[in-house]
Order: C-alpha cells, then sequence, then structure tokens
C-alpha cells in the first residue's frame, strides 16, 4: 500500500509538532526540509519523533568527501529516508551509500532527487539520472506523479518512489503546477506520496490527512502482495 508523508514546511517548532500530533493515526512519516532544519537543526528532528518517522529532505550536494561526511553526522538521528541530488553525480552518490552503510539495517534509504522541478528538464533525463543514482547506490528516487510508471518500469520494484506535488481532487494547487491525486499517484505505484499544504493549511488537518489516507487504503497498488516493507 502505498504510505503517507506529511511535509511539515515550517520554521516553528511548536507549530510542526502540532502537525505531526494531528496527523499521527494516517501518516507514516514526517517530512522534515531545509527550512526546519536550518532553524532547529538535529535537536528539533529528534523533538519531532523517533528517526522511524523521519524523512529527511536535506537534498545533500557537494564533493564527494563532504556529502559523506555530512550524512555520517546525520545518522545518529536515524532517519529512515534521506535525499541528495543525482547532479552530484555518481562518485558523491557511492560515497553517500559508503557512509550510510556504516549503520548497518537502519541505515537511512538514500532517495536521489533528479532534477528540481524548478528546472526545465525532460522524462529522458530524469530517467537516466534517476539509473545513474540507483546504479551509484541510492534506493530510489524524488518524482512527480505523472514519472511514476516510466520510473518503476525502469527502475524494477525494489525501487523506492517518492511522489510529491500531490493534490486531492477539487484542492487548490497552490505553485504546483503538474499535480496527480492521491489515488493516482497510489494507481501508478508509489511507495508514498508527500503531502504538505493541502494537509497543513486544511481547516482541519487530522481529518485532511485521515482522508487521504484512506483514498490510498481504498486504491490497489500494482506492487500489493509483495511484501514492501514501504506500507
Ligand atoms: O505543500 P505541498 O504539498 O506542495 O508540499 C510538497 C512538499 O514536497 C514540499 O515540501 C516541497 O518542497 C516538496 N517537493 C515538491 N516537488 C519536488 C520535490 C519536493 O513539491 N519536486
Amino acid at each position: 500500500m502505498t504510505g503517507l508523508i506529511v511535509a511539515l514546511d515550517t520554521t516553528d517548532i511548536a507549530q510542526a509538532r502540532s502537525w505531526a500530533d494531528a496527523t499521527a493515526s494516517s501518516c507514516e512519516m514526517l517530512k522534515l526540509g531545509l527550512e526546519f532544519f536550518a532553524a532547529n537543526g538535529p535537536g528539533g528532528v529528534r523533538a519531532l519523533g523517533n528517526g522511524e518517522k523521519i524523512f529527511l529532505d536535506l537534498k545533500l550536494h557537494d564533493i564527494p568527501n563532504t556529502v559523506a561526511g555530512a550524512v555520517r553526522a546525520l545518522l545518529p538521528l536515524r532517519p529512515r529516508l534521506l535525499t541528495l541530488h543525482a547532479a552530484g553525480e555518481a562518485a558523491m552518490i557511492r560515497a553517500a551509500r559508503a557512509a550510510a552503510d556504516a549503520a548497518g539495517d537502519a541505515r537511512p534509504r538514500l532517495l536521489a532527487v533528479t532534477v528540481l522541478t524548478s528546472i526545465e528538464s525532460t522524462l529522458s533525463e530524469i530517467m537516466l539520472r534517476a539509473e545513474m543514482a540507483m546504479a551509484a547506490g541510492a534506493d530510489g528516487v524524488v518524482c512527480s506523479g505523472h514519472e511514476l510508471r516510466a520510473l518503476r518500469e525502469l527502475l524494477g520494484d525494489d525501487a523506492l518512489l517518492v511522489a510529491p506535488g500531490i493534490r486531492p481532487a477539487g484542492s487548490a494547487a497552490d505553485d504546483q503546477a503538474r499535480t496527480v491525486t492521491p489515488r493516482a499517484a497510489a494507481a501508478a505505484g508509489a511507495d508514498w506520496i508527500v503531502v504538505g499544504r493541502p494537509i497543513t493549511r486544511a481547516d482541519n488537518p487530522a481529518q485532511a490527512a485521515s482522508a487521504i489516507a484512506a483514498e490510498l487504503a481504498s486504491t490497489p497498488s500494482p506492487l500489493e502482495g509483495e511484501g514492501r516493507g514501504g506500507g
């Protein structure tokens, strides 16, 4: 089944905790990005819960030695998922994976960001970068709902596919240009969807999250029955 991740895009730790509490029964993970991390650091991440619930979206991108050092520094937080830029190329991703492997089975799963959605790109470029990232040791990619089927076919069933840019039918697109619904993302084989404002800006975040979780639960996944850990 496709799992729900709520994006806590705020610098305010009390606000983040309140969203986390409101969505606890329907969300598998909390996505904390640069905005939150810059304001609250590792202590802020710990305050949100144990690592098993944490998706650290820090989009690491630097020389291999520096990225490896950053991954090592993050290991004590035990994040379940961690992002890095595929633009850092294979050597950087290999170094990140080697650093993550020091944590053994509890290591963070590494997700490659292929091309930022704010930058013009083509599906073939995204596919090339995704393939390179997986060959270098990434566990999966962050991709748009529109790329899920092509990437699943290219990367196989073991790749973790995480899709942001999700909007429930009838909700505001905000600044997301090409959205898909939770149902469409689940049917296309996403392991997790990332949803921010449709939950955090809702009058009732708990209700918004549980409605999305119910939509996911009622959508058969193409990967169903294969014993995936992705929920
Ligand atoms: O509020 P909304 O649902 O649009 O939030 C989506 C989250 O996913 C944000 O944290 C955003 O940074 C992230 N994201 C995205 N598109 C990408 C990569 C990440 O919207 N391509």
